[in-house]
């Protein structure tokens, strides 16, 4: 594991980028694995300038993205499929057929996580994924507990991701029950994976995916089991890692 400390957001974004970006010049036609949230949302714009300015080209990228609501689709200002519609994909030149998200409109569960496994696999998997991580150490909607071994499933959201989502609805009642999202088994799928975490929320979080025990208690901890993992965190976030005098 690769840890890059970065001053603040803009400078964890700007980081991030540059990950991404060599990825896409590297190998043009790559597949990027996207989140949502709070999180990325500096590293698209960094991205989205980059692109303005003539220095990046997503025409060949394809990109498939972690998770959706289930019941959500590209009409809900809620959705995830909106959300990487409005933060990023309608500002850089990525083909629409080269962008994949589950369906939540789709209420046959199996047919459609069974769907988005093979959408993952005809693109011959993940070279990059990027992920946010949860207060209570989630990646993707994998919640403690999540078993190590799955793929795209729908999970019910625990009450916590509920509370945290509900910043994005009218109340947290309005936050969707379920959701479609890779499972852990996907993520460690990928070949490289970068992980941005940003704020004093993550701290603990952080600490005890990348320095505790591995354990489906706190499900990003299985990152320590992949060959290439990079954490991108401002100083808040690593401030548990710091107090345990482990950076
Ligand atoms: C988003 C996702 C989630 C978020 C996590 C952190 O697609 O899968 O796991 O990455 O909840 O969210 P933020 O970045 O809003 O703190």
């Amino acid at each position: 594991m690769r840890i890059y400390r970065a001053d603040n957001y803009q400078a964890l974004s700007r980081k991030a980028a540059n990950i991404i970006s060599a990825q896409v010049i590297i190998k043009p036609d790559c597949v990027l694995g996207l989140a949502t949230g709070s999180s990325p949302l500096g590293t698209y714009a960094q991205l989205i300038d980059w692109y303005n300015k003539g220095d990046l080209d997503f025409a060949e990228v394809r990109s498939v993205n972690l998770d959706e609501y289930v019941g959500l689709g590209p009409q809900s200002d809620q959705s995830y499929v909106y959300f990487m519609h409005k933060n990023f994909f309608d500002h850089i030149n990525i083909k629409a057929e080269n962008i994949n998200i589950p369906d939540g409109t789709n209420r046959d569960a199996e047919a459609e996580c069974w769907r988005y496994d093979q959408v993952i696999e005809r693109v011959g998997g993940i070279d990059l994924q990027l992920l946010g991580i949860g207060r209570n150490g989630h990646i993707g909607f994998n919640e403690p507990g999540a078993a190590f071994e799955k793929f795209t499933h729908c999970v019910n959201l625990t009450e916590s991701t509920i509370e945290a989502n509900k910043r994005f609805f009218a109340s947290a009642d309005d936050v969707p029950r379920q959701a479609y999202t890779m499972g852990i088994c996907s993520i460690m799928h990928a070949r490289k994976i970068l992980l941005i975490a940003a704020g004093k929320d993550k701290a603990e979080a952080v600490y005890q995916s990348f320095f505790g025990p591995v354990t489906p208690n706190v499900p990003a901890s299985v990152l320590q089991l992949h060959q290439d993992v990079i954490l991108v965190a401002d100083e808040d976030a690593l401030s548990e890692v710091k107090a345990h005098g482990l950076i």
